[in-house]
């Protein structure tokens, strides 16, 4: 299924080494503005290029809008957007269909799909089709902000490294310090220990995974569809369509588990003619809906399964244990390039139920 979203739907296409990746958006009202430069530096912030820590492959993913804008004036029909695929190197994924590498898609892909997958750079398996879910979520995210919503994902951890900062800290100065680091990571000295960590991994010839924080503040209360699509269920759905998510976690998460009830209740009171909590345990969510509180989720990145090293697996032709050492580019730490996709995949999502709760008209 290469479609999310009811009132706000997009559909991705292409694959790691065709000729383009993209999307097509529907459900945009006729007559949005939609800032172009926002989206191409949704776009640079995912992409690999001038990065220390990132793949080596080199793509400029220059946005390129096929349909549905007139001088950058939605038109009410779908939006069609892709980027180039311009730096193809085929020859590593050659073997992957007899030899499966370890972590990857490469094995349940070739059963399914049969001797004629497509798994070169991954296929469609790859990070690289988060360039649509970027676009997508760009168009969406400038309808929230004209609602006062704004969404930012942080780094909060990388292996061990943990980052920490004030709960109630600003958007807007969380997104500054967040900036000057390849990580984007509000904790400077965290920051720093991470990028040293993945530099050893890379090293060493393996990769590291990590927690991305995700948060929005400005939000009704009311947005989401009970019972099937409450926010956390439509958020974690596609949270886990990105490449190598493994968790997802909303508010005090697994945590609340070892927790007691009078512990984990956020107490509402009355502050600034509006209700608030003075704690945010429930991440903005209460039933399903959001409470007008702060979202917070929390996404957990596996280590990257593409590692310099020998690793185990079969020969699917032969049934034969053989080692299949991963050549190709790739990166250390998913963490850093899924940042950014986390963030927009967020606003989709929360446009989508705008619309879906007559909150977006
Ligand atoms: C932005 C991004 C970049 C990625 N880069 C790589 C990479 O360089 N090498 C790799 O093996 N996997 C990479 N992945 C993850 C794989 O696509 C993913 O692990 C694989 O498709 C298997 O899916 P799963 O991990 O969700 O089970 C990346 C994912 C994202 C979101």
């Amino acid at each position: 299924m290469m479609r999310f979203g009811e009132r706000l739907r997009m559909t991705v296409f292409g694959s790691s080494h065709g000729p383009e990746v993209g999307v097509e958006i529907e459900g945009v009202p006729a007559g949005v503005i939609v800032d172009l430069p926002a989206i191409q530096r949704q776009l640079d912030r995912r992409r690999p290029v001038g990065r220390r820590l990132a793949t080596r492959r080199h793509e400029e993913d220059r946005l390129e809008i096929d349909r549905g804008l007139v001088d950058g004036i939605s038109d009410g029909g779908p939006i069609r957007a892709h980027v180039a695929n311009t730096d193809v190197r085929r020859a590593p994924y050659e073997r992957l269909g007899d030899v499966p590498r370890p972590g990857h898609a490469d094995y349940p892909a070739r059963i399914r799909y049969g001797p004629t997958a497509d798994l070169s750079g991954g296929g469609i398996f790859s990070g690289r089709m988060t360039v649509g879910l970027v676009i997508a979520g760009a168009i969406a995210r400038g309808l929230l902000a004209g609602r006062g919503v704004d969404v930012l994902a942080v780094t909060r951890s990388i292996g061990p490294v943990e980052a920490t900062w004030p709960a109630e800290a600003p958007l807007a100065s969380l997104r500054d310090l967040a900036a000057g680091h390849e990580v984007e990571s509000p904790d400077p000295a965290a920051a720093a220990l991470m990028e040293a960590a993945i530099e050893a991994a890379r090293r060493e010839g393996d990769s590291l995974g990590g927690i991305v924080e995700i948060r929005a503040d400005g939000l009704p209360v009311g947005l989401g569809e009970p019972f099937f699509d409450s926010v956390e269920s439509e958020l974690a759905h596609a949270y886990f369509s990105v490449p190598a998510v493994k968790g997802v976690e909303f508010g005090a998460g697994f945590a609340a588990a070892r927790m007691r009830g009078s512990e984990h209740n956020d107490p509402f009171v009355w502050l600034d003619g509006r209700v608030r909590t003075t704690s945010n345990h429930a991440g903005g969510i209460l039933g399903g809906l959001t409470t007008g509180m702060p979202l917070v989720a929390r996404v957990a990145v596996k280590p990257t399964s593409s590692i310099a090293r020998p690793q185990q697996s079969v020969d699917l032709a032969t049934h034969r244990a053989c080692t299949v050492t991963v050549t190709g580019r790739h990166d250390p730490c998913i963490v850093p390039r899924a940042v950014g996709v986390l963030e927009n995949v967020t606003a989709f999502v929360l446009a989508d139920l705008g619309f879906r709760g007559g909150w977006l008209p």
